[in-house]
C-alpha cells in the first residue's frame, strides 16, 4: 500500500490524512477482492523498518489500525473474511495486540477471503525467526527443505502469492515476502494507494491473466498448456 504520503502531499494535506485515505481504500479493496473471488489477500501495512519514521507518524499509524479494527470488524466478519497477522505482535502496544488477537479469534472460522495483514513484518525478520525456531526444535540439517522452511514462516499453510501489486511506482521489494515471492508475478503501477480503486485492481488482474508463468521452465511444459 505505497504512496499514501505522496497522495496527501499532492493535496497539501498532512501525511496522516494520506494514511487515513489509504485505510478507507483498503476497505474498498477488500470488498472488491471478495467480489473478484480472490481467496488470499495480503496487505503490507507496516514494515519492521517503518518504526524508524518520525514518532508522530508511527503513533498515528498505530491509532489508525486500532480504529479500523473497531470500525470494520463486524463488517469483515459478515463478509466472511478471516483475518490473519504476519509479523511480530510482541512489539505492538498491549491494547492493539489484544484487539488484533480478538479480531483473529472472532473471524477464525470464516473462509471466503483469507486476509493477511503484514504489520511489523519484515521478510528478513521472518526468515531469522523461522531459523531460530527450527534450531530450537532441533530440526536436522537433512530435514531442512523448502516445505520445512514454509512451515516455520508466518505464512505457514498459505500458498505463495501469485501476484504482488505495488502502488506508487517504486520498483523494489522492500522486504516483503522475500522467500514466498520467488516466482510471484509483479505488477507495479504509478497509481498512489488511496487512488487504487476497483478499476485499477481489475487492470492488475487482467495484466496477471496475460502473463506466461514458467517457473524457470518452458511454456509448453506448464500444466494446462
Ligand atoms: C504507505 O505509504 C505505506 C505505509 C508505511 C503505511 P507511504 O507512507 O510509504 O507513502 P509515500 O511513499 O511517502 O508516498
Ligand atoms: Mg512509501
Amino acid at each position: 500500500m505505497d504512496g499514501n504520503g505522496r497522495w496527501a502531499q499532492a493535496r497539501g494535506l498532512p501525511r496522516l490524512a494520506g494514511h487515513r485515505a489509504g485505510t478507507e481504500n483498503l476497505r474498498r479493496v477488500i470488498t472488491a477482492s471478495v467480489e473478484f473471488g480472490i481467496q488470499y489477500l495480503t496487505i503490507y501495512a507496516f514494515s519492521t523498518e517503518n518504526w524508524g519514521r518520525p514518532q508522530d507518524e508511527v503513533q498515528g499509524l498505530l491509532h489508525i489500525v486500532a480504529d479500523v479494527i473497531d470500525r470494520e470488524l463486524d463488517e469483515l466478519n459478515r463478509q466472511g473474511v478471516q483475518l490473519r497477522h504476519l509479523g511480530r505482535l510482541e512489539k505492538l502496544p498491549k491494547n492493539l495486540r489484544k484487539k488484533v488477537l480478538h479480531a483473529i479469534e472472532i473471524t477464525k472460522n470464516n473462509d471466503r477471503l483469507i486476509l493477511n495483514i503484514a504489520f511489523n513484518y519484515g521478510g528478513r525478520d521472518e526468515i531469522i525467526y523461522a531459523v531460530r525456531r527450527m534450531i530450537e526444535d532441533q530440526v536436522k540439517p537433512e530435514e531442512v527443505t523448502i516445505e520445512k522452511v514454509n512451515q516455520y514462516l508466518f505464512t505457514a499453510g498459505i500458498p505463495d502469492p501469485d501476484l504482488i501489486i505495488r502502488t506508487s511506482g517504486e520498483m523494489r521489494t522492500s522486504n516483503f515476502l522475500i522467500w514466498q515471492a520467488a516466482y510471484s508475478e509483479w505488477y507495479i503501477t504509478p497509481c498512489y494507494w488511496p487512488d487504487f480503486d476497483k478499476e485499477e485492481y481489475r487492470k492488475a488482474l487482467q495484466a496477471y491473466e496475460n502473463r506466461d508463468r514458467r517457473f524457470g521452465r518452458l511454456s509448453f511444459q506448464q500444466e494446462g498448456n
